[in-house]
């Protein structure tokens, strides 16, 4: 059976992007990209789904009165549809316990380091390279890990180091971690995720 996946973005959607890339090239053989969902009109992302074809929404927290009923509804538009695997590409919204609990180990997110370093609150998109460069380190990398309800605590999927090179800003940083990171593991975990090859055990994800 397909699963049907959902990407939820808030910004320029190169990793949606990459995921419609992996589609299209039949890397994601169990899986189906059937829905975006951006947290804000406007977004770039919204115009890749449209190009390929995949319907796409606004889901912005703004038109809600708090973060419960904008989790209901996000869940109510997910179930609606039958998406069984919600990938969080850049998504800006907090998702509250309800959410996550409805999406058990359903949901993944991608973030731009190699956790547990420079991660949990605060820590997103070019602040996260900005931290690795002002603490010195040498090697940095992405991470695709599935939500729990800790600020980027749950069970690791994937990993890829990325090294830092002399004279790297924030952005150069950016860029060498999603060219060779971000947007090869999050296909790759999708693919394993629809697959039904990711076995959960407590805080250790096994690929069967
Ligand atoms: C990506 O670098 C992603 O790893 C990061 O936001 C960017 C979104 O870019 N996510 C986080 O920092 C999560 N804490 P995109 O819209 O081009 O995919």
């Amino acid at each position: 059976m397909t699963t049907k996946i959902a990407v939820l973005v808030s910004g320029g959607g190169t990793n949606l992007q990459a995921l419609l890339d992996a589609q299209g090239r039949g890397e994601i053989p169990g899986g189906e990209i059937a829905l975006v969902v951006a947290s804000k009109p406007g977004v770039f992302a919204l115009e890749r789904a449209e190009k390929a074809g995949v319907e796409a929404l606004v889901v912005a927290r703004k038109d809600y009165p708090d973060t419960d009923a904008f989790c209901e509804a996000l869940l109510g538009t997910l179930e609606s549809r039958g998406i069984g695997l919600v990938v969080l590409a850049g998504f800006l919204s907090i998702l509250n316990g309800a959410f996550i609990r409805a999406y058990e180990n359903k949901i993944i997110n991608i973030h731009p380091s190699l956790i547990p370093s420079f991660c949990g609150k605060g820590f997103y998109g070019l602040k996260v390279h900005e931290e690795a460069l002002k603490r010195g380190v040498k090697v940095t990398g992405a991470t695709v890990h599935f939500v729990n309800e800790g600020a980027d605590e749950g069970p690791i999927i994937l990993q890829k180091a990325v090294d830092i090179l002399p004279g790297d800003t924030p952005e150069s940083l950016q860029k060498r971690v999603m060219e060779q990171a971000e947007w090869k593991l999050l296909p790759q975990v999708a693919a394993l995720f629809c697959a039904g090859r990711l076995r959960v055990e407590g805080r250790h994800v096994h690929i069967v």
